[in-house]
């Protein structure tokens, strides 16, 4: 089969497509022709080993996925496709079904076939949605929801959102809206009006307005861009005010200290946690309208580097897709 593979940490030019050997599926797992996959920050953040992210963090990246060079070549995490073989046991799914979802840091999805264990994330794709729309569907969202349910979202809740047009940003503002939450979202002037479409009460053009500023304040701040402090926000939190960050051995530390009852305070799910009931839940709210994954641009496999470099602007609206066409699993 077709794959993008890369043998060393670097820069986008690393990645090539190779012709590699397709997987097998063992017992508990199904063969997924992948039709669309995404690129999204994991997989730029672990093709570079986070060496962006300084040494602390690049070292623990190195740890979990390979000291010396990548023990998985093939990155991609999030992918739709066709079951085209299911393992002896597996109950769940059929040949033909129609699928969605995640592996993680198992990558796996930068290829025309990828195996997955039926009890992991992945579902059914939605009546009348394509492989393209329901690609991206995953790690934003199951991003912020991870984020998002550490903070006790109810109706009567102010939550402020900052990076409101990513990836983790788009899906939060339509899971914090679900959430019954009152949502003010910051992003740039280009995205002011896709934003209000998600959901937001209300939004705010960073370029125009510092809302850390404005006296506003809020029980939950939510950085789902990595681009604030704990420190900046904190007179914008309202008493027992929750900061929920997406990045950083700073934020890290933070959320391990101890602190009174009643005061503000950094919280991150450690360790985090993503299940497939999530991936289920994603999936009811695409059923019923309540969640749509936004999509920035296209590109086929082939032009992955392309794609790669796009992401890397970190100005991409919600999330760039990769299609996967042809080839024979052997
Ligand atoms: N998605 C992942 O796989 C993943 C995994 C682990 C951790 N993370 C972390 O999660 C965070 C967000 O990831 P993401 O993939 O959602 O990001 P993303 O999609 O790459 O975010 C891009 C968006 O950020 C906005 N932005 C850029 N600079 C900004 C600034 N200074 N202020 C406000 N908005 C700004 C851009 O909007 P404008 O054009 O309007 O500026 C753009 O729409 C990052 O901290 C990342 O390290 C992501």
């Amino acid at each position: 089969m077709r794959a993008v593979v890369y043998d060393a940490y670097g820069p986008p030019e690393v990645l090539r497509l190779e012709e590699v050997a397709a997987p097998i599926p063992k017992e508990d797992e199904v063969l997924i022709k992948v039709h669309a996959t995404t690129v999204n920050r994991s997989d730029v953040h672990t093709r570079e080993a986070n060496r962006s992210s300084g040494p602390v963090i690049s070292v623990l990246s190195r740890l979990i996925s390979g000291v010396r060079r990548p023990r998985q070549r093939i990155l991609g995490s999030e992918f739709a496709g066709e079951v085209v073989t299911v393992g002896a046991a597996v109950k769940e799914f059929a040949v033909g079904d129609r699928v969605f979802g995640t592996s993680g840091i198992r990558f796996g999805a930068h290829a025309e076939y990828m195996c997955m264990r039926e009890a992991r994330r992945i579902a059914h794709i939605p009546a009348g949605m394509s492989f393209e729309q329901v690609a991206p569907a995953c790690d934003g969202a199951l991003n912020a929801l991870m984020c998002l349910t550490q903070a006790d979202l109810r109706e009567g809740r102010r939550i402020l959102i900052y990076g409101a047009s990513g990836a983790i940003g788009t899906a939060g503002v339509q899971l914090a809206r679900y959430f019954g939450a009152d949502v003010t979202a910051v992003c740039g002037t280009k995205n002011l009006e896709l934003v209000r479409s998600l959901g937001a009460d209300r939004v705010i053009d960073y370029t125009q307005e510092d809302f850390t500023k404005n006296g506003q304040t809020y029980h939950v701040i939510f950085d789902a861009v990595g681009k604030l402090s704990f420190k900046r926000c904190r007179d914008s939190l309202e008493p027992g005010g929750f900061y929920l960050p997406t990045d950083g051995a700073a934020n890290l530390i933070l959320t391990l200290m101890p602190s009174r009852k009643g005061a503000k305070r950094v919280v991150f799910m450690i360790p985090p946690r993503q299940t497939k009931q999530d991936v289920l839940f994603l999936k009811g709210l695409m059923e019923t309208g309540k969640y749509r994954p936004v999509i920035d641009r296209c590109y086929p496999l082939e032009e992955v580097i392309e794609a790669t470099r796009y992401v890397e602007t970190q100005q991409k609206t919600g999330n760039v897709v990769l299609t996967v066409i042809g080839g024979s699993a052997r």
